[in-house]
């Protein structure tokens, strides 16, 4: 049902302190996360081989995590090293060891075969602390639902028009009648289009009456990362494009970027940070931005959820797709791909 070999976000960066543990669990697996003495993180299971306790219960000792019912310690790469009075340890005392990475904003685990795990499969382009191009903030939200019904909902935009309709979508009808482009890129999509002569949601500042030629590109990866930007042109400035990706240099930019995080089958974590140019800042438009779409993606998760509910207290049957659902469809198949290619390599 999930793929595998692939990262999957685990948090924020600071989630995990120095001295923390900190449980996980992400498409079933429970994972225990800590950090070693000079900071890097380790990823273990989160299930004591000895009589199966949780090890986010343990406690970090230097490099190493000691569960704290009855004291086997295990080293970063899972195995046991010491068992409280006695001398032999079991040579079956291990837990799984996941390869944990951290990039962007975020920490990335790799839930498959870890011979597998490279790290230029985690997405480029990722906004993370000490970049001085973005001022952004965060926050997460949890799902009843599964994580796919929240890839849908970021593949077909047209939902802002009729979702968020008095939020995001400022009673513009652009986003459900026109159609973006969409490309196939490595291991997922990119989908791009112009609104024309729009108005831009209240959080980039603007006057209340000021209208924008938009262009919103973005690119959805597998499992479910969404790097968006919009660029806010001045009239006229999609029509000399050509309709096609913008050269003119663009009077404000803001950006998106988030994760989708299967849980479990029926829960779901999704983390989003939203922010703008270093260049356009003002104070309190971060607060702003985050603020609104935190608003926003409440609209989408009591839509979502009640979707969940709806499909689950019926038999199963197909949905009749419209012109919205290319990009939806084509990342569904992207991701049966890559699932079916996984079966049969194992
Ligand atoms: S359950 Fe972990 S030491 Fe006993
Ligand atoms: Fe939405």
């Amino acid at each position: 049902m999930f793929l595998r070999n692939c990262w999957y976000v685990a948090g924020w960066l600071e989630d995990v302190a120095s001295d923390a543990v900190v449980a996980r669990t992400i498409i079933g697996d429970n994972i225990v996360l800590y950090r070693k003495s000079d900071g890097a993180l380790v990823a273990l299971q989160d299930r004591c081989c000895h009589r199966h306790a949780p090890l986010s219960l343990g406690r970090r000792e230097g490099n190493d995590l000691r569960c704290m019912y009855h004291g086997l310690k295990f080293n970063p790469s899972g195995q046991c090293i010491e068992v409280p009075g006695q001398d032999r340890i079991p040579p079956k005392a291990c837990v799984r060891s996941y390869p944990v990475a951290q990039a962007g904003a975020w920490i990335w685990v790799w839930m498959g075969d870890p011979a597998r795990a490279s790290e230029d499969l985690i997405p480029r382009g990722l906004v993370g602390p000490g970049q001085a191009d973005w001022i952004y903030g965060q926050d997460a939200m949890a799902y009843e639902a599964f994580y796919e019904l929240i890839n849908d909902n970021l593949l077909d935009l047209s939902h802002l028009s009729y979702v968020h309709e008095k939020t995001l979508g400022r009673q513009s009808l652009q986003w459900g009648e026109t159609r973006p482009a969409v490309t196939p890129i490595e291991r997922g999509l990119r989908v791009e289009r112009w609104l024309v002569d729009d108005r831009p949601p209240r959080h980039i500042g603007a006057p209340d009456d000021a209208r924008f030629d938009r262009w919103t590109a973005y690119d959805y990866l597998a499992p479910g990362v969404f790097l968006l930007t919009s660029e806010y042109h001045s009239l006229g400035t999609a029509k000399a494009s050509g309709m096609a990706k913008p050269s003119a240099r663009p009077r404000h930019v803001n950006m998106t970027q988030q994760a989708v995080v299967p849980v479990t089958a029926r829960r779901s974590i999704y983390y989003f940070t939203a922010g703008h140019r270093a260049e356009d800042t003002y104070d309190g438009r971060v607060p702003m931005q985050v603020a609104a779409v935190v608003n926003a993606f409440h609209e989408d998760r009591t839509m979502i959820e009640a979707q969940q509910r709806a499909i689950d207290a019926s038999m199963p049957s197909p949905m009749v797709l419209t012109s919205a659902d290319a990009a939806v469809s084509r990342f569904r198949r992207i991701m049966q791909a890559l699932i079916e290619e996984e079966a049969r390599a194992a």
